[in-house]
């Protein structure tokens, strides 16, 4: 009873930011996102009838158990024994092959190769829709990860979320895009994407008409990516990005993502495209600005990138495949 699974992180370009229910992980909105080719996490899991509690080890060291990390693990873990009918502990080996520490988001790729290698191990055979289901209960991005190339998110109607899914929109191949995280000095203690949702949700004034944006972003940027129009993405990945920050800034207290280099990358990417280049930004849960450019503009963006201090590092990443099962 094991499996391992590969899948690869994704990054949103129209956000996910807010939950319609919080036990379920269900969101206010859909989203709409690329996978990342390259930014890969590998996981497999073996359900082993000796074990008194579940083995959790992340990047070859091992997960305290109690620890809030290996609740995570443990409690979906309970999703898919429940589903599965059995209640055997798991062996759980997981790995990311880009540097955890630099706070680039896990979870998604995390729990989308989770989600693949338990049910598989559980001796499950879940569709795609399904598994972006399960996936979705561990991380709300992460119900996108499930899909390569672009992928759009639904929010549901269901009250017990069997609609909220992500779906394929087009594949890896579809578009020769690439993006490049321009990985930036670590700020003050990083707030928690499900916190700092939970913040703006309740406290921001900007919150609701923010979310209101939404299904009119995503259909304008399910239009640039049919059609393959740089620049239209660009415009609706930039002002979906600003309005969830912005309405995280107006949370009480504020929610501050941002360092001061994020905001010299943000002014740095809108000169350079003044001066001709394609390229235009985005940003998550964290101070790392994520570039997209056509694939022929990549050496150039990354000169641009490259001359910013504070600017520490550059992850090159294409679009990427979907979850899937590897030979263990
Ligand atoms: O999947 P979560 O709960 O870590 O939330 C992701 C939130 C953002 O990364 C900011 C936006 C998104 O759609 O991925």
């Amino acid at each position: 009873m094991h499996a391992t699974a590969l899948a690869h992180s994704n990054i949103a370009l129209v956000k996910y930011w807010g939950k319609r229910d919080r036990a379920l992980n269900l969101p206010v909105a859909g989203s709409l996102s690329l996978t990342l080719g390259g930014l890969a996490t590998t996981t497999t899991v073996h359900f082993r009838p000796e074990l008194e509690s579940d083995l959790v080890s992340l990047d070859g060291r091992e997960l305290r158990p109690g620890s809030v990390a290996h609740r995570r693990i443990a409690d979906f873990l309970d999703l898919v024994r429940n589903d599965a009918g059995i209640t055997s502990f798991a062996e759980v080996e997981t790995a990311n092959n880009f540097p955890t520490a630099a706070g680039l988001a896990s979870s998604a790729s995390g729990f989308a190769a989770l989600a693949l290698a338990a049910t598989h191990a559980a001796g499950q055979q879940l569709t795609d829709a399904q598994l972006s289901v399960l996936a979705r209960r561990g991380s709300g991005s992460a119900a996108r990860s499930i899909f390569g190339g672009f992928a759009e998110m639904s929010a549901g109607t269901r009250a017990d979320g069997r609609d909220a899914h992500a779906r394929a929109l087009a594949g890896p191949e579809h578009w020769d895009l690439r993006c490049v995280v321009a990985v930036t000095t670590q700020g003050e203690k990083d707030v928690s994407s499900t916190e700092g949702m939970t913040r703006t949700q309740e406290t921001s004034p900007l919150f609701e008409p923010w979310a209101r944006t939404v299904d009119a972003d995503i259909a304008q940027a399910r239009h640039a990516v049919e059609t393959r129009d740089f620049a239209l993405l660009g415009r609706v990945a930039e002002r979906s990005c600003l309005g969830m920050h912005a309405s995280a800034m107006a949370a009480d207290p504020g929610v501050i993502y941002w360092n001061p280099t994020t905001i010299e990358v943000i002014h740095r990417v809108r000169r350079a495209r003044r001066d001709g280049l394609q390229i235009f930004f985005t940003i998550d849960a964290g101070p790392h600005v994520k570039v997209f450019c056509p694939a022929r503009e990549l050496s150039a963006l990354r000169s641009v990138l490259s001359q910013i201090d504070g600017v520490n590092d550059l992850i090159v990443a294409r679009p990427g495949q979907g979850a899937h099962l590897l030979e263990s």
